[in-house]
């Protein structure tokens, strides 16, 4: 998948992603961004923002910047934006692999369903970690690769096609915190079907600089997060 491909596909799914994803995703929305547990005055980024589905969950004492690939998806965000009044929420096309924030901009940092739609996941992860204060939240929200080695068959199998229509089926989780200056605080299974994670984080990044051995920590607490997922 490269960016060209990823923002093509989205844009076909504009007209109908609300229908798709909208309800059936709902829930899990509402409980990740709970989990970014945002304070008044907070400026929170949600990357890969699609159509803005999340953006009326937000409180509105906070700022929220919303980035995606797509303007044809964004233009339905902002559609959103006018008809809820959301003033406190913004969309910008960007990169999520290559943001123009500055370092330790936002306290809180959301990926509903993206991490997997991204071409680059470990450089997004790490852009995530970059623009998002020590101390601050990371939330994601996304199927990880199947533990069960049959169902990870499954799914290796699959991960061509699924490519194709914009997604993979066989992100690691802890591949993917591996080393990022996340430590884990809250994982678990959502619905439907218990296929999705949330997983709540805390950048450490700077506990991380003074200490080389937090980078093992986060390895460990990704491992308990899908062990006890
Ligand atoms: C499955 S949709 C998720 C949309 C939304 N977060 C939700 O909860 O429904 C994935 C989104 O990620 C966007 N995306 C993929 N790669 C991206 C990148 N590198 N930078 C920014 N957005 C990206 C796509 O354009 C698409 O809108």
């Amino acid at each position: 998948m490269d960016a060209a491909h990823v923002e093509k596909v989205y844009s076909s799914y504009s007209g109908v992603y609300d229908v798709l994803f909208g309800k059936v995703f709902h829930r899990s929305r509402c409980h990740a961004v709970e989990l970014l547990s945002v304070k008044p005055g907070q400026e929170v980024l949600e990357v890969g923002v699609g159509t803005g589905l999340s953006l009326p969950l937000y409180p509105r004492w906070c700022r929220v910047t919303g980035i995606d690939l797509s303007d044809k998806m964004l233009e339905k965000g902002r559609e959103k934006i006018r008809r809820h009044r959301l003033a406190h929420a913004r969309l910008m096309r960007m990169d999520a692999s290559a943001m123009q924030f500055d370092a330790d901009r936002f306290d809180a940092v959301l990926a509903a369903y993206v991490m997997s739609a991204v071409p680059d996941p470990l450089r997004t992860l790490g852009e995530m970690v970059r623009v998002c204060k020590p101390g601050g939240t990371i939330v994601l929200l996304n199927h990880f690769h199947a533990k069960h080695p049959f169902g990870a068959r499954i799914e290796r199998w699959f991960s061509p096609l699924c490519t194709k229509i914009g997604f993979r089926s066989d992100l690691d989780l802890e591949h993917l915190l591996a080393g990022s200056g996340l430590r884990v605080t809250v994982g678990r299974k959502v619905n439907p079907f218990g296929y999705w994670t949330i997983v709540q984080c805390l950048n450490t990044k700077s506990d991380q600089a003074r200490e080389p051995a937090a980078r093992m920590q986060g390895v460990r607490s990704a491992r308990r997060a899908t062990l006890h997922a």
